[in-house]
């Protein structure tokens, strides 16, 4: 199965999609960090992207569909795929339309995530990153030591486009260039499920689950 975490920054993708990693074993991709730690590597790709990801723009869509076409490639037949952060434009999901059937899958479902802007932004200056790509949050999911990664023990960051001119900038094209996509979606024979990203967590969780259950028959153990 292939399905897809869409909705604008700071509404919980990451945080969503680490936890069906957890739970049900799904393999994420997601772009944002795969672009991370292809700066921290200083790969050509890495100082390609730079530019764009510190301004808050997206990276041009000849690159972001290459690397993901390279971690497509590696995966075993059996495993779920969860794209966090991909697609991100119209042209996007088209390339991914036509990439998937050459690998044996389609897309199965849209889980889109909607909260107001005022709830993205504050969520957004509390996050605080571990290089390996997990969450964390100073208003309402701290980590067990401060500054520190509970499961690596890495080093938190405070994510440069974290920043709030940015963050302004990336709601804006997240409104232009990622928006469409809903309807994309809604016009495709995909599963699109809305789930109300403004919650506590755990509700966010529940609205997750309920509506893989409903629309797609996943059951998540516990859930
Ligand atoms: P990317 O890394 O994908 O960032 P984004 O889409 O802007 O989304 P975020 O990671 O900011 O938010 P999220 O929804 O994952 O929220 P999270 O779970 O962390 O992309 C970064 C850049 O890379 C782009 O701007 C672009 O330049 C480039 N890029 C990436 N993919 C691309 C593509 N396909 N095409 C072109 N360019 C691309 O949660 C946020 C915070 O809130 C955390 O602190 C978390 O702890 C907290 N939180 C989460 N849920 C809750 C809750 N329910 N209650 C309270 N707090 C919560
Ligand atoms: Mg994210």
């Amino acid at each position: 199965m292939v399905v897809i975490l869409l909705g604008p920054p700071g509404v919980g993708k990451g945080t969503q999609g680490a936890r069906l990693v957890d739970e049900v074993g799904w393999v994420r991709i997601a772009t944002g960090d795969l672009l991370r730690a292809a700066r921290r590597e200083g790969t050509e790709l890495g100082k390609r992207a730079q530019a764009y990801m510190d301004e808050g723009e997206l990276v041009p869509d000849d690159l972001i569909v290459a690397m993901v076409r390279e971690h497509l490639e590696k995966l075993d037949a059996g495993t779920t795929v969860l794209f966090d952060g991909f697609p991100r434009t119209v042209p996007q999901a088209v390339a991914l339309d036509a990439m998937l059937p050459e690998v044996g899958r389609k897309v199965d479902g849209v889980l889109l995530f909607e909260a107001p802007d005022e709830v993205l932004v504050k969520r957004i200056s509390g996050r605080r990153s571990s290089p390996e790509g997990r969450v964390y949050n100073v208003y309402f999911d701290p980590p067990k030591v401060e500054g520190k990664c509970d499961v690596t023990g890495s080093e938190l960051i405070h994510r440069e486009d974290d920043r709030p001119e940015t963050v302004e900038r990336r709601l804006e094209v997240y409104r232009t260039q990622t928006s469409p996509l809903i309807s994309y979606y809604d016009a495709a024979p995909t599963r699109v499920m809305r789930i109300r990203g403004d919650g506590e967590m755990e509700e966010v969780w529940a609205g997750v689950t309920d509506a893989l259950a409903a629309e797609l028959g996943v059951e998540v153990p516990g859930a």
